[in-house]
């Protein structure tokens, strides 16, 4: 590789709400399972952020607001002080470093199993994600059917999401990232294949959207609409996920979120999906890309994305889980190291925190 010329869009900064980033090479969100049992946030994740902090923003991974939010094991959580004290001393970690750093707040709905969350499974319907398992202590676990939460309950779901997201505030991180993607709780309730509810929240796009507006606004409401980005992944069939054409329901997401003007909307999609062109014109503030699982995020790709005009920022994910030092080595076109998926999810230091930067 060649090195980046110097007005490379990679490297422009950009503002996201009041976050103002160096530079548009966002840390995608991963789940690492580094966390306590009780889903604190170890030492080794201050060490890993901290390594990180050149990324635009880091989007940390996905963390449950509630225990029954668990999805896999020792992912950290949010709803409780010593969960919050972790991610305080992350926090700190990150902007000694000078970098920026937002959480990704993440009910896994019915991606859960309660040899994790000690709860049974929750869901807008009660639907198995079909073949898929969840990973526990005790091996690899079929997923049960979920219960499908009542009407009354909503609330309370979405209280969680805001006093996690208040936490997220107190704990010093400068915002949170609502999950609304990838087959978990708020995705489900925009799945037309998921979302077989007969209440207000099931049937037409804008009662499929609404749960997801109430949450999204609440947050907002509750810690400044300017710390608040939303992730979507519409039509990905990641865990199971069985969401066909659903355009309306985002369409009709989009322009009821439009008005509160949040800090960014970030999209999983490939970019030659006709979706994207459809998001692009209707969304109103930063989108941040991310191209998904098939192909690993790669440099020239970005930065076309970039300048081509879909994408505000991007976000990458394996190739920062390799390559705490992204920004440099992608800024001077040096080798990259090779991501290890054997040391993805949880264990110690071992691919993690060891991963060598250039000097
Ligand atoms: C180990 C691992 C953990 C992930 N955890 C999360 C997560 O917590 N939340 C989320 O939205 N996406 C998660 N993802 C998806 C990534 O954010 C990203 O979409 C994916 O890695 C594709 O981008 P890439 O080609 O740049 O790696 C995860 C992916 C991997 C490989």
């Amino acid at each position: 590789m060649t090195a980046l010329a110097s007005d490379s869009p990679l490297l422009k900064p950009i503002t996201v709400g009041d976050i103002v980033a160096n530079n548009r090479v966002f840390m995608a969100p991963l789940t690492r399972g580094r966390a306590t049992d009780d889903g604190v946030p170890t030492d080794l994740q201050v060490e890993h952020y901290r390594q990180r902090a050149r990324a635009g923003l880091i989007i940390a991974e996905g963390t449950q607001p509630s225990e029954v939010g668990k999805g896999y094991t020792n992912t950290p959580g949010l709803h409780t002080d010593e969960q919050q004290e972790g991610w305080a001393r992350i926090a700190e970690a990150v902007h000694a470093e000078g970098g920026s750093i937002v959480v990704q707040v993440m009910h896994a709905g019915r991606m859960s199993h309660p040899d994790n969350s000690g709860h049974e499974s929750v869901a807008p319907s009660a639907i198995a994600p079909k073949g898929a398992q969840m990973f526990t202590k005790g091996g690899m676990k079929d997923i049960a059917v979920p219960r499908a939460l009542e009407t009354d309950e909503l609330p309370g779901v979405v209280a969680d999401f805001v006093n996690a997201s208040k936490r997220a505030v107190a704990a010093g991180l400068d915002g949170v990232e609502l999950h609304a993607a990838n087959g978990y709780l708020l995705h489900e309730f925009l799945s037309n294949g998921e979302n077989l509810r007969t209440d207000s929240y099931g049937g037409s796009a804008e009662s499929r959207a609404r749960f997801v507006v109430e949450v999204v606004t609440a947050v907002a409401d509750a810690i400044g609409a300017e710390k608040v980005g939303i992730r979507i992944s519409p039509g990905h069939g990641a865990n199971a996920a069985t969401e066909t054409d659903n355009w309306d329901t985002y369409a009709e997401l989009l322009a009821q979120i439009n008005p509160l003007r949040l800090s960014y909307l970030h999209v999983l999609i490939q970019p030659d999906d006709p979706t994207l062109s459809k998001i692009r014109d209707s969304w109103t503030g930063e989108l941040v890309l991310n191209t998904g699982f098939g192909v690993v995020s790669e440099r020239d790709d970005m930065e076309r994305l970039l300048a081509d005009g879909p994408a505000d920022a991007v976000a990458v994910g394996r190739p920062y889980i390799a390559n705490p030092d992204l920004v440099e080595r992608w800024t001077i076109g040096a080798e990259l190291n090779e991501p290890q998926p054997a040391t993805f999810y949880g264990g110690g230091a071992e691919g993690y925190t060891d991963y060598p930067t250039l000097n």
